[in-house]
């Protein structure tokens, strides 16, 4: 018999046919004359009840459906009887298709800590937990897509192997098939990467931009949206070495159409979450809320999960300056309290705790910060007349600090190169990227959204290694 999803079972179309399940034991309650068993499939958070009566079925099959098996059933699709239920599956036959041993199976019908389950990271996508979150996943990634589709962007995919750190922060890892312990070696002793696969020196990309302003400047409005790598050693909640990322790259955008762009592109996202995933996200809202209550009173959320997407749909970010928002903090509590660990002056790149008093305690809102100290940024940001700042602009978001980073480009080809040499950004390396400005040249503008980081707002959860498949981080890249 054909397999039914047990997300279109619970539909409940099919009541009094004969259906076919397959799926993962959850929980297998015994009773004197029946057995339940909670199947779970993946295709939805809820579970199937299968209702096993004990005369039909072999003692030693019942035996070995242990949490953790997998099982196929036949039977008949019922109305419920029980609560909690719309609809059963009267089992009348169970074939094991996989046995999970109980004395050894790591993933036992109890609480088990997301750094528990990290370790088994092949196993706990069938958790709720992790089951609701990548479900989420996949809807987000469709979300981005289907945004810009019907936007009338282009989706470009951009190179991973690239010559060029776009950001110029030097945090790139090297992709190389010279021997590491004979590399052929240049006369000053350093080594010839003209020997080397590429013929120069090559790395994992840390953005598509670059190659996604090529895009724009002949397509008009195009994003790219794949991995990418950065190897700084930052063991934090929100870093991780290899994570995806949404960058929007639009010909004849100024920096206002840039963030207007960002701010619909970010609650049209958050409401297809909504209207989509509301199973998901009911639970992972409770799972949230029990999360709080260990918390001290003081660093509680006022809002749930779903109350603070709403939030963030329904309401206008705000937009201010950088330099109004160093004087926001300096005239702050905390700041005249010394609460802050790290010092506040013009100049200074906004620190996560900044980043949150004004998010979280000030505007109580997402904030677009604008036109920040060049010396802070990259090195192809729009110039502003004062010589002084660049036109950047920064989404910050409640419990999570950036989220997105962007910028109106350089497009005068004298001054991008004079930033260029300040910054030690090689011409050899970029001659193309330059070539854009030389031909055709045009005001342009564009962002990143860290998905990952998106991915702990719409879930709810606290630390970025749960809400990708497999985390990369310092010293981690087990399966
Ligand atoms: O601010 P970033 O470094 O900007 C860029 O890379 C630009 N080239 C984007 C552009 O204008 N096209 O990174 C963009 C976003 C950040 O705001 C953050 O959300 C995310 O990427 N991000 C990370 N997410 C997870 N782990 C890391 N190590 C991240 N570094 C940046
Ligand atoms: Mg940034």
């Amino acid at each position: 018999m054909k397999r039914s999803k047990i997300k279109y079972l619970l539909q409940s179309d099919l009541v009094d046919n004969q259906v076919n399940a397959k799926g993962w034991v959850r929980t297998k309650r015994e009773g004197k004359n029946v057995t339940f068993i909670a199947l779970n499939d993946g295709s939805t958070i809820k579970n199937i009840q299968i209702v096993v009566d004990m005369e039909k079925l072999p003692e030693a099959t019942i035996k070995d459906i242990n949490t953790g098996a997998c099982i196929s059933v036949n039977g008949v699709l019922v109305k419920s009887q029980g609560k909690g239920q719309s609809v059963e599956l009267i089992a009348e036959h169970i074939e094991i298709l996989g046995l999970a041993d109980p004395e050894v199976y790591p993933l036992q019908p109890k609480k088990h800590s997301l750094e528990f389950l990290r370790e088994i990271a092949h196993l706990r996508p069938r958790t709720n937990t992790i089951s609701a979150i990548m479900r989420i996943r996949h809807n987000l990634a469709f979300a981005i897509h289907k945004f810009f589709n019907d936007k009338g962007f282009f989706y470009m995919h951009t190179p991973i192997v690239t010559g060029s750190d776009a950001e110029g922060a030097g945090e790139m890892f090297r992709v190389s098939t010279l021997d590491p312990k004979t590399p052929p070696l240049n006369e000053d002793g350093s080594v010839n990467y003209k020997e080397d696969f590429f013929g120069k020196e090559t790395n994992l990309t840390v953005s598509g931009q670059l190659e996604a302003e090529v895009g724009a400047m002949s397509l008009g409005e195009v994003y790219t949206f794949g991995p990418t790598f950065r190897a700084e050693n930052s063991n934090t909640s929100r870093h991780l070495a290899e994570f995806w990322m949404i960058e929007p790259e639009m010909a004849f955008y100024d920096l206002n159409d840039n963030m207007d762009l960002a701010e619909e592109f970010v609650k049209s996202i958050i409401s297809y979450i909504l209207d989509n995933c509301m199973d998901d996200l009911e639970f992972l809202d409770k799972r949230a809320a029990d999360e709080e209550k260990n918390k001290p009173q003081n660093e509680r959320n006022e809002l749930g999960l779903i109350e603070r997407m709403k939030f963030v749909v329904e309401n206008e970010f705000e937009r201010l300056e950088y330099t109004e928002a160093i004087q926001v903090l300096l005239n702050s509590k905390p700041h005249k309290k010394k609460k802050f660990k790290f010092p506040v002056e013009w100049g200074i790149d906004l620190q996560s705790e900044h980043e949150r008093y004004l998010v979280e305690k000030h505007y109580k809102k997402p904030v677009i910060l604008t036109n920040y100290p060049k010396d802070i940024k990259a090195f192809y940001m729009k110039q502003n007349p004062d010589g002084k700042t660049v036109g950047a602009m920064d989404i910050l978001f409640p419990g999570i600090g950036e989220i997105i980073g962007g910028s109106q480009r350089e497009e005068n080809l004298e001054k991008l190169k004079t930033r260029m040499e300040e910054m030690d950004v090689p011409e050899s390396e970029l001659w193309w990227y330059l070539e854009l400005r030389k031909f055709g040249t045009a005001p342009h503008s564009g962002f990143g959204l860290g998905f990952e980081r998106m991915m702990l707002f719409v879930t709810g959860m606290g630390n970025i290694r749960d809400v990708i498949p497999f985390p990369r981080t310092p010293q981690n890249a087990e399966f």
